[in-house]
């Protein structure tokens, strides 16, 4: 009887792997960042606009997601939004959007929300409806002509909401960097900027996974939103950190994996957020009771294998001198521009050099790590490695 039910609890543990990658995590699934989740939490409680910045699948959604979370279990005088601005490609959906969360985050009632209309604008008349579900479907439109002369009111509509009903508000905005690519975008931007900043019970969280586009619109002293708010550039999660998260995930799962050979997956990985989750996930799959160094050799290569089209898609987009470039990078070269490097990887002329430097970086391929350039993608530069150089990534 015991072992039928230990067998049973323990196979239905099997199913559900304790690693999770490619959609933000939370609960068991979420490790560490506790100073980040803390100084998010005071930055968003204190009115202290944030924009939080870092390569591409570190964790900022997930981190963002947390804290709000927690947020909206303690503080009940607080409302939060969080918007994903991925798939808005104008000023008016990106308005549209907007209203339509700002209401719904404003109360839990839909009747509220239909009344909003009536209460919180003045010169704009929304269009409100609600389908058979009002929670999933609540839909809100303008007269665009209306739209662009008053987009102020909806600007300030989190703030018109919060003063109007004794709240705070705190909205986040993910995939920021999707805005600069609006016609007119300068002019929003402005516009955005005078709006917020006059804002005193609503802070703003504003994060995006286009690296160099996010540092472009919040450090480039030239642009409205320079010092807006605090910058947090999000590192990478550290190695003991994984480490422990990586063994309790097997021990929760009856597996088991000791320190040495746990060690190994930050490592490879570079400790980048998801290829950790990955490539720990593939291990864990592989492994029957503990695992070894046969099953993290075998996970990798399916890690690089079902990402092989992806690197291939990549190369494919870049010029040959960019792949030149990509070469000496991994080698370990930083002079780029001296003669020898230039000569020895074919990198034409120091013009062409700058040049597919910003390209490399601004497509968020390479970054710049303490005055040396590294690839994004540990993964990435794995398979490259073997592809261009036969280098092998088992160990
Ligand atoms: N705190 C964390 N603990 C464990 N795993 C994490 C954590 N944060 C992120 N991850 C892993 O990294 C993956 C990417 O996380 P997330 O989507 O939050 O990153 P992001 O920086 O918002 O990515 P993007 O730049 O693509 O928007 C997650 O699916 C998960 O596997
Ligand atoms: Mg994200």
């Amino acid at each position: 009887m015991y072992n039928t039910i230990w067998y049973k609890i323990r196979s239905n543990e099997m199913k559900d792997s304790p690693f999770n990658y490619g959609t933000t995590v939370s609960g068991h699934c979420f490790t560490d960042r506790r100073s980040e989740t803390a100084k998010l939490r005071s930055n968003l409680l204190n009115g202290i606009n944030t924009t939080i910045i870092s390569p591409r699948r570190w964790g900022k959604s997930s981190l963002v997601e947390r804290v709000i979370t927690d947020i909206n279990e303690t503080e009940k005088n607080t409302r939060t939004a969080i918007i994903d601005l991925f798939s808005v490609g104008s000023e008016e959906e990106f308005l549209e959007s907007f209203a339509r969360e700002i209401i719904k985050a404003s109360s839990s009632k839909w009747e509220d929300w239909m009344s909003s209309g009536r209460d919180f604008f003045n010169r704009l008349i929304p269009k409100l409806s609600i389908g058979s579900d009002p929670y999933t479907d609540f839909m809100l439109s303008f007269s665009w002509d209306e739209l662009k002369k008053n987009s102020d009111e909806v600007l300030n509509l989190p703030e018109t909401i919060a003063r109007s009903k004794g709240i705070r508000f705190i909205v986040c905005l993910d995939e920021f960097q999707n805005l600069a690519s609006f016609n007119d975008y300068p002019v929003f931007e402005k516009k955005l900027r005078a709006a917020w900043q006059r804002h005193k019970s609503v802070t703003y969280c504003l994060y995006g996974s286009k690296c160099h586009m996010m540092t472009n619109i919040f450090n480039n002293p030239a642009k409205p939103f320079y010092r807006f708010g605090d910058i947090m550039l999000l590192q990478k999660i550290e190695t003991k950190e994984w480490v422990d998260f990586i063994r309790s995930g097997f021990v929760k799962t009856g597996k088991q994996i000791d320190e040495k050979t746990a060690l190994e997956i930050p490592l490879l990985m570079k400790n980048h957020s998801w290829y950790v989750q990955q490539l720990s996930h593939y291990v864990w799959n592989l492994t029957e009771f503990k695992a070894t160094y046969i099953e993290i050799n075998s996970a990798l290569k399916e890690l690089i294998n079902a990402n092989t089209p992806l690197y291939q898609k990549e190369t494919e987009n870049i010029s040959q001198t960019q792949l030149y470039l990509l070469k000496a990078v991994v080698k370990g070269e930083t002079q780029f521009t001296s003669a020898a490097v230039m000569q020895k990887y074919a990198l034409g002329t120091p013009r062409n050099v700058s040049k597919n430097k910003a390209i490399l970086v601004n497509s968020d391929l390479i970054h710049d790590i303490d005055s040396a350039f590294e690839f994004v993608d540990p993964a990435f530069e794995l398979w490259f490695k073997k592809q261009y150089f036969n280098q092998t990534y088992s160990f």
